[in-house]
């Protein structure tokens, strides 16, 4: 019979490897907590209107990378590609705006795109992000990167560097567009198919075309920050002061529009020197329309998304290992002390040990290979002698040191040794 293998572009994780995902979620969990940021769980599908309507239908994003699907209720569902639409649509939905604060989430959880993947991209991979709503300072935005950037260097990811940009808001980026149809316009003949029609959809979406001549091009090409309005000016002037009050060092790239159409003002992305092609960790920026464009209240909104598996590709494999309890194996000389083995294990689950017996064993040596297998740090072996008299044998497997200890000084014993 065939075997069936996953689906291009997805994964399996176990260990070795699932220690790092468990170690990276329980940091994203304590570091977030301390910028008062709360979890948020949101559907793995929406309503596609929700991404269509939210990212914007003229990007990629929308118009090739979806999981869209019609439910058996005729229903149009996709898997989300991303996940500021949900948290947007969840705190609209559930009145969050009016019964929280601060209006701060933060989601760990898979996404999904239709993408060619390759090392660091995936069909469905993994984004941690964080979402703050209702305040519009540039100082949150500032401080918003500055997580992100402290969060890497926290894991020990530091060769990476954060560009940040402002892409204008709905006063100053029509005039820009304009300049820039005209710009892109006289080049016409010499873009390629797919931006001679953002030209006429999307312009702001050629800055994203990977083609070179295209990129070459759009050098030319006259950039939103030289025609913000005063308002974005001095959003951008006070985030690049803030940017330097907290010490994050930070590069200009007036090109960097992102991917998706939601973002106003502040644009940021981190890249690392390790990734090779697929080198960004993390973007984000704000977005000030969006929650009104999805039917919300007018409140800004600013977040970030990034790529676990491109954080895990930078974590050591030593992670595994460090993370790894003490284990005791309990070991049994004859069949007929199975038993009490596993009551011993019992008392040692119930304090908190890691414990494990091999319940099918016919031998010692045969249990203590299974001790290897699991690198059990102690173990316990049962005797005739040790259940009359009450006392355990443990020995240490590293020093082999053998102690004997009463069966009621277990506990004493488990707080000085594990
Ligand atoms: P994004 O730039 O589309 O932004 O994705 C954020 C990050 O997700 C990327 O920098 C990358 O690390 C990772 N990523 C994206 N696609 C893939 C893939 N196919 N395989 C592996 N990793 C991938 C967003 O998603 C926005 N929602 C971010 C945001 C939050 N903006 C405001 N709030």
């Amino acid at each position: 019979m065939s075997k069936i293998i996953a689906p291009k572009g997805t994964g399996d994780l176990y260990s070795p490897q699932i220690e790092k995902w468990q170690y990276l979620e329980e940091k994203i969990r304590e570091y977030y907590s301390r910028f008062l940021y709360r979890e948020i769980r949101t559907p793995i599908f929406e309503h596609s209107e929700l991404f269509q309507r939210g990212i914007g239908s003229e990007t990629e994003v929308v118009q090739k990378e979806m999981y869209t699907f019609d439910d058996k209720g005729g229903r149009s569902l996709t898997l989300r590609p991303e996940n500021t639409a949900s948290v947007v649509r969840a705190a609209i939905e559930k009145n969050l705006f009016n019964d929280m604060f601060p209006l701060r989430f933060f989601y760990i959880g898979p996404m999904f795109r239709y993408e060619r993947p390759q090392k660091g991209r995936m069909r469905q991979f993994h984004q941690f992000g964080v979402e703050v709503f209702a305040d519009e300072s540039a100082q949150v935005d500032a401080e918003v990167i500055y997580t992100a950037m402290n969060f890497l260097d926290s894991l020990g990811i530091t060769d990476i560097a954060v560009e940040v940009n402002s892409v204008g808001c709905s006063q100053c980026r029509p005039v820009y567009i304009k300049k820039l149809t005209e710009a892109a316009q006289k080049h016409e003949q010499e873009l390629c198919t797919d931006c001679q029609r953002k030209i006429h959809t999307n312009p702001l979406r050629i800055f994203d075309c990977k083609k070179e001549t295209c990129n070459e091009l759009s050098l030319q090409f006259p950039t939103i920050t030289e025609n913000l309005c005063e308002e974005c000016a001095d959003h951008f002037s006070q985030l690049k002061e803030t940017l330097e009050l907290l010490s994050v060092p930070y590069q200009l790239n007036p090109r960097m529009v992102r991917g998706l159409d939601y973002y106003t003002k502040t644009a940021f992305e981190i890249t690392s020197g390790q990734l090779g092609s697929q080198n960004a960790i993390l973007g984000g920026g704000r977005y000030n329309n969006l929650i009104k464009e999805l039917g919300g209240a007018d409140v800004p909104g600013i977040g970030f998304a990034a790529g676990m598996e491109r954080i895990i590709l930078h974590l050591p494999d030593t992670i595994a290992g460090e993370r790894k309890k003490k284990v005791i194996l309990v070991a049994y000389r004859t069949p007929e002390l199975r038993n009490h083995a596993l009551k011993l294990c019992d008392t040692l689950w119930s304090n908190g040990a890691c414990a494990f017996m091999d319940y099918s064993a016919k031998n010692l040596k045969k249990q203590f290979k299974k001790g290897d297998k699991i690198e059990a740090d102690f173990t316990i072996i049962l005797g005739e002698d040790e259940v009359e008299q009450e006392t355990l044998s443990i020995k240490q497997m590293g020093t082999r040191e053998q102690t004997v200890i009463k069966q009621e000084e277990l506990e004493q014993w488990l707080k000085n040794n594990i």
